[in-house]
């Protein structure tokens, strides 16, 4: 049973992070009252998964229903949301420790600040970002725990907010305000970008006539180690690689070739070798041959870069 003094939920937007996000906290016993979406069927299909949860065809309805409530839609039209949503200013602070209503979007890139309009009205409004790849199954429930949710909110909403991500087993991250959009370009490398990674080398190993399934297999199984390597030992004793032993040749020879190939493949290997060498300078040991590695990755990134250039200003 749902004790009295925990907020009520709603969620517009049913979507892959709303499905997660709203059945986890009614499992942690938080009442979820309240679901809108797009199209009735979303909304019905994710209230009919949570006890004494409401579907509506309007936003609004969830706002009156809820105490806070999570714009879980795309990016795009959290502020156009936002603006057809009314409050009603409360002063009087609420058993749940807050005052009035609140709206949350949960968005790592989109400021907090589209939602102006619900605190002209009087509620507090805040961010809740998981961080997280959010797949819409029911899997998303058990792996999302031991990730981090990033929450920018003040007062007795962040206090909220803070209970609500140890309710899905999390770990609360704060971060200053107006920092979204930096904190989530960043994000990318520990997850798009990785995969970027990947496909650059089953890009490559393509040439030598390697199945992309194959490569896989080949690669996922290293990358994982690593990962486990980086999470024991800290970033730079996990780096490996010519640039960890000081394999001056071997590096010069890689950019040769990935130069030879043409295209930006010896750009994007120079500018990883960069942060490779930052890794390693960082190590209680540096490599001895650092800086001469250092000197032949910035030479090839020169020319690498210089072609670049020069062939964006001819077309
Ligand atoms: N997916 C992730 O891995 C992830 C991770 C962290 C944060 N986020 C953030 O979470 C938010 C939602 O992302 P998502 O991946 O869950 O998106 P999604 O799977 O595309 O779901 C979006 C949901 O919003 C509904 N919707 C779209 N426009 C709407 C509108 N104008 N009014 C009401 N409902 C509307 C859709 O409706 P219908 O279903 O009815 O068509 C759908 O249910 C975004 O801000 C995103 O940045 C996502």
């Amino acid at each position: 049973m749902s004790q009295p003094s925990l907020p009520r939920l709603g969620f517009v937007g049913a979507g892959r992070l709303a499905r997660c996000l709203a059945l986890s906290f009614s499992r942690a016993g938080y009442p979820v009252t309240a679901v809108a979406s797009r199209t009735a069927a979303s909304a019905s299909r994710l209230a009919s998964q949570i006890e004494h949860c409401a579907a509506f065809d309007d936003p609004q309805q969830v706002v009156d229903a809820a105490d806070i409530i999570f714009l879980a839609v795309p990016d795009d039209s959290i502020g156009t949301t936002a603006h057809t949503l009314r409050f009603v200013a409360d002063a009087a602070s609420g058993q749940n420790g807050l005052t009035g209503k609140a709206l949350v979007h949960c968005s790592g890139a989109s400021p907090v600040e589209l939602l102006a309009p619900a605190r002209d009205q009087g509620a507090s409004i805040g961010g809740f970002h998981p961080l997280y790849l959010f797949s819409g199954d029911l899997a998303d429930l058990e792996r999302i725990a031991g990730c981090s949710v990033t929450i920018e909110a003040d007062g007795a909403l962040k206090d909220a907010l803070t209970a609500l991500a140890v309710a899905l087993r999390c770990h609360p991250l704060s971060i200053p305000a107006g920092g979204r959009m930096l904190y989530h370009a960043a994000a990318h490398y520990a997850a798009s970008f990785a995969l970027c990674s990947l496909a650059e080398c089953v890009a490559l190993w393509r040439t030598l006539g390697f199945a992309e399934d194959d490569a896989l297999r080949a690669l996922l199984p290293m990358l994982s180690g690593t990962i486990e390597t980086a999470r024991d030992k800290g970033l730079p004793n996990a780096l490996a690689g010519p640039v960890s032993r000081g394999d001056t040749g071997v590096v010069e020879k890689q950019l040769a070739l990935l130069e030879g190939l043409g295209g930006d493949h010896a750009a994007l290997y120079g500018l990883l070798s960069r942060r490779a060498v930052g890794l390693a300078e960082r190590r209680a040991k540096p490599p001895a041959a650092i800086e001469a590695i250092a000197e032949a990755v910035e030479e090839s990134l020169n020319r690498s870069l210089n072609q670049a250039a020069a062939g964006a200003s001819v077309k």
